[in-house]
C-alpha cells in the first residue's frame, strides 16, 4: 500500500475531521483546521495515497458450485479490499470533484510550545490500522520537530491506550508525569510522554535505525510538500 506524507491543506480538511470523528467522538473534540493550518506555531500532517491503485480484476474463476461461498474473492488482497472501503467512504460525500482527487489515511497535529513540540492529536482511519501509517506520522513529526529545532517531543495518551503507548515507547517516548482525570469522556487519566533530547547523539541513532527499518517493514519513507 503506497502512503505518503505532506503537510495538510484545506481540501483535506473533510476526510481529516471524519477520521477525528472516528478516533474521537467520545471526546467531542472538533478541531478548528482552517485556523490551525494557518498558525505559525503548529503544523499538521496527513497520510495519503498518492495514487490510488485500481484494485486488481480478479482472475476468471470457474462457476461456483451452489457449496461455495460466493462473496469476496480471496485472489483480491487484503490492502485493496480495505482501499477500495475507504474509497466508498470517500465518495459519499459531496465536494466538488477537484476536491476528490486525495484520500487521506490518517493524520497528526503538533504544536511547537517553547522548546517542545507537543503532538496534540494522532490518528489513521480503523481500517487502515496496523498497517505502518501511525508509525510513518510520527516519523513525520519527529522530523518537522527536529527541523524546527524542538528539544523534546511530548505528547498525552489514555492511561488505557495500549497500541499508542506501544507506538511511542517504541519511538522512545517515555512516561514524564500523570494529569488525573484528564479524559472529558470517562475522566480517565491521561499520561503524559516525552522523548529524551532530540538532538542528542543517543536519541538520532535511535530514530536513524528505526526509519532504516521502516522500508523493509512497510514501505518507503515519502515526505512531500
Ligand atoms: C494509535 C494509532 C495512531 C496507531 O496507528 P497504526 O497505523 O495503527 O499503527 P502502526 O501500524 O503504524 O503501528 C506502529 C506501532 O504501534 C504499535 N501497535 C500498532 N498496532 C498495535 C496492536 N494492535 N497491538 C499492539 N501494538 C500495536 C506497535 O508498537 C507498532 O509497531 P510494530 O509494528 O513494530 O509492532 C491508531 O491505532 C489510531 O488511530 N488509534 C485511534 C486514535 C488514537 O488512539 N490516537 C492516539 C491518541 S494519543
Amino acid at each position: 500500500m503506497d502512503v505518503a506524507l505532506r503537510r495538510m491543506r484545506p481540501e483535506d480538511r473533510k476526510e481529516v475531521k471524519e477520521i477525528e470523528r472516528e478516533a474521537f467522538a467520545p471526546l467531542g473534540v472538533g478541531t478548528p483546521f482552517k485556523r490551525e493550518m494557518n498558525n505559525r506555531y503548529a503544523k499538521y500532517l496527513v497520510a495519503y495515497f498518492p495514487e490510488p491503485p485500481e484494485p486488481p480484476e480478479p482472475a476468471a474463476q470457474p462457476e461456483p458450485s451452489i457449496h461455495e461461498d460466493s462473496g469476496r474473492s480471496a485472489d483480491v488482497p487484503i490492502w485493496s479490499r480495505m482501499l477500495k472501503s475507504v474509497q466508498s467512504l470517500v465518495k459519499q460525500d459531496d465536494r466538488p470533484s477537484t476536491e476528490k482527487e486525495s484520500c487521506i489515511a490518517g493524520y497528526l497535529g503538533v504544536w511547537f510550545q517553547g522548546n517542545e513540540a507537543h503532538i496534540t492529536e494522532i490518528a489513521v482511519r480503523e481500517p487502515l490500522r496496523g498497517q505502518g501509517i501511525g508509525e510513518l506520522l510520527l516519523i513525520g513529526s519527529l522530523r518537522v520537530a527536529l527541523e524546527y529545532g524542538s528539544s523534546v517531543v511530548t505528547l498525552e495518551v489514555r492511561a488505557s491506550n495500549f497500541v499508542a503507548h506501544r507506538l511511542y515507547e517504541k519511538y522512545g517516548f517515555k512516561p514524564a508525569g500523570v494529569r488525573k482525570g484528564y479524559y472529558a469522556d470517562n475522566r480517565e487519566d491521561a499520561v503524559i510522554m516525552t522523548t529524551s533530547p532530540i538532538h542528542s547523539d543517543a536519541y538520532r541513532e535511535l530514530f536513524r535505525e528505526l526509519q532504516e527499518k521502516y522500508p523493509a517493514h512497510w514501505r518507503e519513507i515519502r515526505i512531500e510538500n
